[in-house]
């Protein structure tokens, strides 16, 4: 099947057969990776801008290596020292970083929609870092390919998300990766922050810790997205440690061989203890490098390149 998608902008519009297709061909990348030159030919003389609108350590620069490795040339946005600064509207920023012929503009902004709102006003293609709380749909690309390689197929396999649902962009793409990929999904948290309004996209939704956690082959942890919450959610994060936090004990009522996931920042000691964190179920930092594999994939796809011209690359 051909691949016919400019943009990348939810999880949500995918079908499963363009997930598997992604991740197919990030397969083909994460090998090109492992060779003493991880360098490819496939986007020389394209330009690519990171238009980072919100902070980012891991998805700016994983974007930056991966479009290195596709030959492409990158210019990261500086937000503090543009023109923004001076009121210049995000539309009218990224029409000028059209005329100034870049080939694809990655964004990351606070505002939901703002990816799908530049891929209306503009000709190149766009592919979404990161929208408000909405979604981070090459998050959920990276976490549903490391657990594809660890688990294999994810059908029916039991997956737990942990922590501040109602504001995170990544739950969201997870869920409706996961879904299409015939995971078991389950979000658990305090109410406040876990609305029952979730099981809409045929994820389950507990406040039990314990009955959640039984038997979990995945569980992603989510920090308190402090940044979009308007009012408190819960009494204190030490309370919320107390009740939802994991620690060795919580983590006991796990399949033995489930893996613990987190797609960072972590905040230690408060979503997940350090022992987990950095402990052997931890596939935390393979996530991390994971995600130059499937953003190349993106890149490349989203560029015109056609998975069947990578795949079986050895
Ligand atoms: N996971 C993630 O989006 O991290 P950053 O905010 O550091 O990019």
């Amino acid at each position: 099947m051909p691949w016919n998608r400019r943009h990348l902008l939810t999880l949500e519009e995918l079908s499963l057969a363009e997930i598997d297709q992604i991740h197919a061909t990030a397969a083909a990348f994460k090998k090109i990776l492992g060779r003493s030159v991880k360098k490819v030919p496939a986007l020389r003389g394209k330009t690519i801008v990171n238009l980072f609108l919100e902070p980012s350590t891991r998805t700016r620069i994983s974007f930056e290596m991966a479009a290195k490795r596709l030959s492409a040339d990158v210019i990261a946005f500086d937000a503090a020292s543009s023109s923004t600064t001076k009121g210049e509207t995000l539309r009218d920023t990224a029409q000028n970083i059209q005329a100034l012929n870049a080939d694809l503009i990655v964004l990351r902004h606070s505002a939901s929609g703002s990816p799908l709102y530049l891929s209306r006003v503009l000709d190149i293609p766009v592919v979404n870092a990161g929208d408000g709380a909405h979604e981070h749909p090459t998050q959920g690309l990276l976490d549903t390919f490391t657990m594809r390689e660890h688990l294999g197929s994810l059908k029916g396999r039991k997956v737990v998300i942990l922590g501040d649902i109602l504001f995170s962009r990544v739950a969201r793409s997870n869920i409706h990766a996961l879904v299409k990929l015939g995971a078991a999904v389950t979000l658990v948290g305090p109410s406040t922050l876990v609305p029952d309004w979730f099981t809409a996209l045929g994820a389950q939704v507990s406040h039990d810790l314990k009955s959640a956690l039984a038997d979990a082959e995945v569980v992603m942890l989510l920090r308190i997205q402090h940044e979009r919450q308007s009012s408190s959610h819960f009494p204190s994060l030490g309370e919320y440690t107390g009740m939802f936090g994991l620690n060795q004990t919580r983590a006991g009522w796990l399949n033995p061989k489930a893996i613990i996931m987190h797609p960072g920042p972590i905040n230690r000691g408060v979503e997940i203890d350090s022992d987990l964190a950095d402990g052997p179920r931890s596939v935390i930092l393979e996530q991390v490098t994971n995600g130059i594999a499937v953003r190349m994939a993106v890149l490349y796809l989203c560029s015109g390149g056609q998975p069947e011209a990578v795949l079986g690359t050895d």
